[in-house]
């Protein structure tokens, strides 16, 4: 059985204070692990103190992005050993604006999801699809052949340890795709895991949707058989939203 998984993504938003203060609202309100794991990932900057801040709280503090070097001359960059030092257990990788903003490539997402399982942390992949891909029926080969590329050299007893999320870009900060539509993209994933490794490996990851994920629509996404959770952007920015998606009636 895997446990419901409620994810947020604050991206660059907030300050330490306004951070340190959300923590502060949600604190003794969230539900206890074994029924939903919520995590929120900031900004690096953050992490240190709110780690410390959520220290007792059920709630665990995730990374947004890491580099794939532990250390070196990689000026700006964050090392994946380092943040691990700080007990972060999540780092998003590949999120849909880092491959298009800053091109992040399918290698790049490799290197660093090796790198966050190296450091005895747990990568949450984030796969992309443009409106044209999904129009264009590439959805098998490019939803596909990212979880393809970000899984290679990863062992079949660390996929288990891998979250991936199914984030349409055409869904992102719009309109959310419909349950059926978000229930078809993770299915696709799944059965690709099953594909690279086993089925009992694809039956251990859990899936996640992302794209304009609110309240209203969250109970419709996780009642589909291959989502276990969602990763929200805008919604999860609010302490009080936040809280309404992670004591969700299962
Ligand atoms: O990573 C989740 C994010 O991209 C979704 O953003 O604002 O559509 O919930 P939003």
């Amino acid at each position: 059985m895997r446990v419901p998984f409620v994810a947020a993504n604050w991206k660059m938003n907030k300050t330490l204070p306004e951070a340190l203060d959300f923590i502060e609202q949600i604190r003794g309100k969230l539900p206890a692990e074994n029924n939903v794991e919520s995590l929120i990932c900031a900004q690096s900057l953050f992490l240190s103190q709110m780690m410390t801040a959520a220290d007792a709280e059920p709630v665990k503090i995730g990374a947004e992005n890491v580099f794939w070097e532990d250390a070196g001359a990689f000026t700006g960059e964050t090392s994946p050993k380092a943040v691990a030092s700080l007990g972060v257990n999540y780092v998003l990788i590949g999120h849909s604006e880092r491959r298009n903003y800053f091109r992040e490539t399918d290698e790049m997402v490799n290197n660093k999801v090796r790198a966050v399982l190296r450091n005895g942390m747990k990568p949450i992949i984030c796969v992309d699809e443009t409106m044209g891909q999904r129009e264009s029926n590439e959805k098998v080969h490019w939803v596909v052949s990212q979880v393809i590329e970000a899984l290679k050299g990863v062992k079949a007893e660390d996929a288990a340890k891998i979250t991936i999320a199914y984030e349409p870009s055409w869904a992102i900060g719009t309109a959310a795709a419909s349950a059926q539509q978000a229930e078809d993209g993770c299915y696709l994933i799944r059965q690709t895991i099953a594909d690279v490794y086993n089925d009992a490996c694809a039956e251990q990851v859990r899936i996640l949707y992302g794209g304009s994920v609110k309240p209203s629509n969250q109970a419709a996404l996780m009642a589909m058989p291959s989502i276990d959770g969602v990763l929200v952007g805008d919604a999860s920015l609010d302490p009080e939203t936040f809280l309404e998606l992670v004591n969700y009636d299962a």
